[in-house]
């Protein structure tokens, strides 16, 4: 949560640093502010609670000059509220010094009285300020040696934090520091830059590096240096961002979320391009990695919100053609549990952004106790797949809408392609079913395409009708389920409906007493042509529910003929194998959620209270 950026170079720097805000407000946008340091060598900010809008207009009427060297963030509340007082930057050393930040000092309060006996003054609630005074302090006391006084403030520091800082006496530097919250510099010509990820920076360059927990960072126009917070080198991993600026670009679309939904079938498509070699799933990135999941005796899948549901369908996959015993478990929940893992479980983590804090620290956990871990992460350079055993990229391209669409669609590809190989590494599946399998995932995209062309329309329509609905539940089987769940999900995150997704199963045992006249239910139905028993189950739960007044509307098999009298709306998918119908159902509840937050009016790409990426626990 927070996007921050950086700037040195021979350019103004607040249209640069406004820029990448732009591009990070996925992060946060309870606030924005910004600092540049003049030509003359005077350092000026300006901060505003609200979108980033508000800070352009604040700038327009205020103009603060056209320094070169710069610091800007976008803010998700943690300590203080959204207010101009507490949006950052913030200042210290008689305002000479400007100070961002991400993360969370958990020993805020401590240090603050400290400085407080000392005789400091603070202006904000606050974390960040903390780390700004306490900076100043250093400064004074290394003599103004910027770098050395970043360091002992680090050193100081408890929790998890990106900071980044610039001083007056310094025009042409910015120092940043990072534990357990992300950082990456971007590599110009004469110029260089900071972001929270590769997006701040992406229009300028596609050089990146990558820095590692616990380490500063100073960046000039010239150079970039990387040390511990001891002060020794570091090695850092340079590498190529693999998308352009145009990518993370709304491109004519109304919203990024309709532009992200509409490229569903490429980021399956693109997950599963390089993996497929004459009829078997070979991952380059798993080559000569066999030990890792050769004599695993169980996989525990960890990740948060719409990551985790996409591994509870990876664990449908993965037992079945790979036959090893999958868990599937919110990261958070798992961190704090004294969790039962060791070298012969293999710790699959999820995560589109990679830094997501909970993710992050279970597996850490994980790792500590010996567990292997293997990474599935949309961004490159990020913190959770620097820290696994191996990585697997899903390739959905840069997503910026905060509630996950398709992302979630490649990280059930990605895990499809990882069953598919551990199955032929582990000999568990014969060729043939295997050539079968690729043949059922290659068919995907154009699959989701005819759900796009051919349900899209009837979809927003019925989003419409329904925009005063006040609670929709879901009802799903088999893999089903976490497709019910994940519809749920993205109703109440854009639409702020209430909306619970369950067990089909579970219906008789809770969930049907909130069925009265005219309850809107979705139902996943699974395919006749699977297994048959789990269809007239579900068939048996639609009935259940219409007989006591529910407006069901079907996710079903084109060809699907039992369903259409029970069903007040059918909305058609392809059809499919049953481990990859989860994949095409959840297509048009990513459409619907997505029509009737906009039917509301509302701002489907910034959902109120949420951050895409969540870098607090
Ligand atoms: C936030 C987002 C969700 C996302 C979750 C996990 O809560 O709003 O859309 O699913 O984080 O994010 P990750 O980056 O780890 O996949």
């Amino acid at each position: 949560m927070c996007g921050i950026v950086g700037y040195v170079g021979p350019r103004q720097s607040q249209d640069i640093l406004l820029a990448g805000l732009a591009r990070l407000e996925y992060r946060g946008y309870d606030s924005a502010g910004i600092a540049v340091i003049d030509g003359d060598g005077a350092l000026h900010s300006a901060k505003k609670a609200g979108k980033l809008a508000r800070l352009r207009e604040e700038l327009d009427a205020r103009p603060i000059g056209t320094g070169t060297t710069g610091i800007g963030h976008t803010r998700w509340a943690t300590h203080g509220g959204p207010t101009d007082l507490n949006a950052h930057p913030h200042l210290a050393d008689d305002d000479r010094l400007a100070v961002i930040h991400n993360g969370i000092i958990e020993n805020f309060s401590e240090l603050k009285a400290e400085l407080v006996a000392e005789g400091h003054g603070f202006r904000s609630q606050t974390d960040t300020e903390v780390a700004a005074v306490l900076l100043g302090r250093e400064y004074r006391a290394a003599g103004g040696d910027l770098v050395a006084a970043f360091r002992a403030v680090a050193r100081r520091l408890e929790g998890a934090f990106t900071l980044l800082a610039m001083h007056e006496d310094h025009p042409g530097l910015v120092v940043g520091a990072r534990r357990n919250s992300p950082l990456v510099i971007g590599l110009g010509e004469g110029e260089n830059f900071l972001g929270s990820d590769v997006a701040a920076f992406v229009e300028h360059t596609r050089k990146a590096l990558a820095i590692g927990q616990d380490q500063i960072v100073a960046i000039t126009p010239d150079g970039v240096t990387v040390t511990d917070f001891d002060g020794n080198d570091v090695e850092t991993s340079p590498f190529e961002v693999m998308w352009d600026a145009s990518a993370a670009e709304k491109g004519g679309w109304s919203s990024f979320m309709a532009k992200e939904v509409s490229e569903e079938p490429e980021a399956v498509a693109n997950t599963i391009r390089g993996r497929v070699h004459e009829g078997r799933v070979v991952i380059p990135e798993l080559d000569g990695l066999d030990d890792l999941f050769a004599d695993i005796s169980r996989i525990v899948i960890l990740g948060a919100g719409t990551a985790a549901y996409a591994g509870l369908v990876g664990k449908y996959a993965i037992e079945q053609w790979a036959r090893i015993p999958v868990e599937v478990e919110l990261a958070h929940e798992f961190r704090y549990r004294d969790p039962l893992v060791g070298p012969d479980t293999l710790v699959i983590s999820i995560s589109q952004s990679g830094e997501t804090m909970d993710t992050l620290m279970a597996v850490k956990e994980a790792a500590r106790l010996g567990a292997r871990t293997l990474s599935i992460c949309n961004t490159q350079g990020a913190t959770i797949p620097r820290e696994s055993d191996a990585i697997v990229y899903t390739h959905a391209g840069p997503e910026v809408a905060v509630a996950s669409t398709k992302a979630f669609v490649a990280q059930i590809t990605a895990l499809y392609l990882f069953a598919l190989h551990v199955a032929r590494v582990r000999g568990t599946m014969g060729a043939d079913d295997q050539a079968a399998q690729i043949e059922e995932l290659s068919a995907l995209p154009d699959k989701i395409r005819w759900v796009l062309d051919n349900e899209q329309e009837r979809i927003e329509q019925l989003a419409h009708w329904m925009a005063d609905t006040r609670s929709v539940l879901f009802l799903g089987r088999h893999v089903g389920y976490p497709i019910a769940l994940e519809g749920a999900l993205k109703l109440k995150e854009l639409s702020y409906i209430h909306a619970e997704g369950f067990a089909a199963g579970e219906l008789k045992h809770g969930p049907i007493a909130l069925i009265e006249p005219g309850q809107p239910v979705f139902v996943v139905v699974p395919s006749p042509r699977g297994a048959q028993v789990l269809h007239s189950k579900v068939v048996s739960n639609i009935e259940e529910i219409r007989a006591r007044g529910a407006r069901v509307i079907a996710i079903a098999e084109a060809g699907d003929a039992a369903v259409l009298p029970s069903a007040d709306e059918v909305l058609r998918i392809p059809l499919a194998a049953p481990l990859f119908e989860p994949i095409l159902a959840v297509v048009p509840l990513h459409v619907f959620a997505m029509g009737l937050a906009e039917a509301k009016g509302l701002d489907v790409d910034q959902p109120r209270n949420l951050a895409k990426s969540v870098t607090v626990e």
